[in-house]
């Protein structure tokens, strides 16, 4: 501890330096290794990797290059993106959950699936959808409010629980076959068995070999894509008979009605099931951890709180339609951001190298697996001042300007960026400016919570906090 950190008061100190697994300077062994990507990916980062831009070399997948030099980042996502393809590891964890969904999918399949769902997260649908966000969000609240209030819950399952009702709403208009809750169970199952490594991926073992975890969820997934096959065919009927007139469409009206601009040729059912499903796996948790972590590093620090619940009540009663101006809810939105930067939803990035390329002046050649992590670009000490220490400030307007575009990438970039970014940010800014404006939120754990990586950045057990409430 510096001397600085020695004089300040504990709650400070604690915010200043958020917990995360600290650096090693060794090397690991091969068995070392295995072990530390199974139990959490975050642990294999050496001190090297915060400190240099490009650490390469044989791995446990054979040659690999770890980027975190900006130029080398934009050479990679977006100059020379096609000479990347997601590598099989990522897919081989992802893909039995999301079939032909955007996410996964490569080449001109991909291609042509991306520019027919483009249009879905335009600017102006995403305003659309926004207005649907507040009444389930309210309802959380509420719903805290009178059960929680005062008690200490696990608040990562409240987030999880918010996400989804927002998805519901705006991809179902929550017009569930079967059911909200049903729907919703059938879904954590499934999604619980997915994302973790298995080591026989990471040994290269083929597909055919069955995965223990994935083959004890078959049950779960059945019955999950049954459920999406009989919401989409049960909207389908809806559409024939006329009966379906929303004012605003939600987003699986959009899929049915979405074609291709080039070639005028729509999604077939399986790939409108496939979507849903990838977008409700790539938005749910990812923003729910965003989310979660956001509530966290407030309850670190009394000052941003204070200020944050201010710009709240500040801001309105039409929470959406300030997160959509933007600057009525510039800090709300900045600690989010900061949040993502300390804590990456998507902690890495993974491709192939298909032919021999540069960055900079590393040499990639064909076949290696390039690493670009979130999670160490926005903790790297080149790149960022206090790179640990939680400062929303970074992200107000005025400072903003100053990160660079590729030292910050919590939604990726290039072709393969987010296509739900803004719907996801929009999203947030809605959630914690709701979720303060009546409670408070305080960190109630024994031990301070350790960031683990799955498929996303989640705290290893849990968030409890003990909810108050500030308002009626
Ligand atoms: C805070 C929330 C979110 C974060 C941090 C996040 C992050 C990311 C990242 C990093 C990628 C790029 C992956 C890569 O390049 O390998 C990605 C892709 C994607 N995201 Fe998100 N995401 C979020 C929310 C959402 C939401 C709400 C949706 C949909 C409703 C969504 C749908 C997708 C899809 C479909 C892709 C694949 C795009 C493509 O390959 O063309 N995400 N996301």
């Amino acid at each position: 501890m510096s001397a600085a950190d020695a004089a300040m008061p504990a709650a400070q100190t604690r915010r200043r330096r958020p917990p995360a697994p600290v650096p090693e300077e060794r090397e690991f062994g091969r068995l070392e290794l295995l072990l530390r990507l199974r139990r959490n990916p975050l642990t294999i980062w050496r001190t090297r990797h915060f400190r240099e831009p490009i650490v390469a070399g044989e791995g446990l997948f054979g040659y690999g290059v770890v980027i975190s030099d900006p130029d080398a980042v934009r050479h990679v996502l977006v100059e020379n993106a096609a000479n990347y393809r997601k590598d099989d590891l990522q897919r081989a964890v992802l893909a039995p959950g999301l079939g032909e969904g955007l996410l996964t999918a490569e080449g001109e399949a991909w291609k042509r699936a991306r520019r027919t769902l483009a249009p879905l997260f335009t600017p102006r649908r995403v305003a659309a959808l926004a207005e649907r966000m507040t009444a389930p969000t309210e309802r959380t609240v509420m719903r805290m409010a009178r059960r929680r209030s005062g008690r200490i819950v696990d608040i990562s399952a409240d987030m999880t629980r918010v996400t989804y009702d927002i998805l519901a709403e705006t991809m179902f208009s929550n017009a569930i076959a079967g059911g909200a809750d049903a729907f919703g169970k059938a879904l954590t199952r499934y999604f619980e068995t997915q994302g973790r490594i298995d080591p026989l991926d990471v040994l290269g073992a083929p597909s055919w070999l069955p995965r223990i975890g994935r083959w004890m969820a078959r049950p779960a997934i059945s019955f999950f894509e049954a459920q999406v096959k009989a919401i989409i065919a049960e909207r389908q009927a809806l559409h024939a008979g006329g009966s379906w007139h929303p004012e605003k469409p939600d987003l699986l009206d959009a899929l049915l009605a979405a074609r291709d601009p080039e070639t005028g040729t729509g999604l077939s059912n399986a790939e409108v099931g496939a979507n849903i499903v990838t977008f409700i796996g790539a938005g749910h948790e990812t923003t729910a951890n965003a989310l979660t972590w956001s509530l966290y590093l407030t309850s670190l620090a009394p000052d941003v709180r204070d200020a944050l619940e201010a710009e709240i009540d500040a801001a309105g009663e039409d929470l959406a339609a300030a997160a959509l101006t933007g600057e009525r809810l510039a800090l709300t939105r900045a600690v989010i951001e900061e949040a993502m930067r300390l804590y990456p939803p998507v902690p890495s990035l993974s491709r192939t190298a298909l032919a021999d390329d540069m960055a900079g002046a590393c040499v990639i050649p064909k076949g290696a697996l390039v690493v670009i992590s979130p999670y160490l670009l926005h903790r790297h000490e080149t790149l960022w001042q206090a790179p640990e220490q939680f400062r929303p400030e970074r992200f107000l307007p005025g400072a903003r300007e100053g990160i660079s575009r590729y030292a910050y990438l919590p939604f990726g970039a290039g072709p393969r960026v987010c296509i739900g970014q803004q719907f996801a940010m929009i999203e947030a800014v809605i959630v914690l400016a709701t979720l303060l404006r009546r409670l408070r939120f305080v960190y109630a754990g024994a031990e301070a919570p350790m960031p683990v990586q799955r498929i996303t950045l989640r705290p290893g057990r849990g968030m409890p906090m003990r909810i108050t409430a500030r308002r009626g």
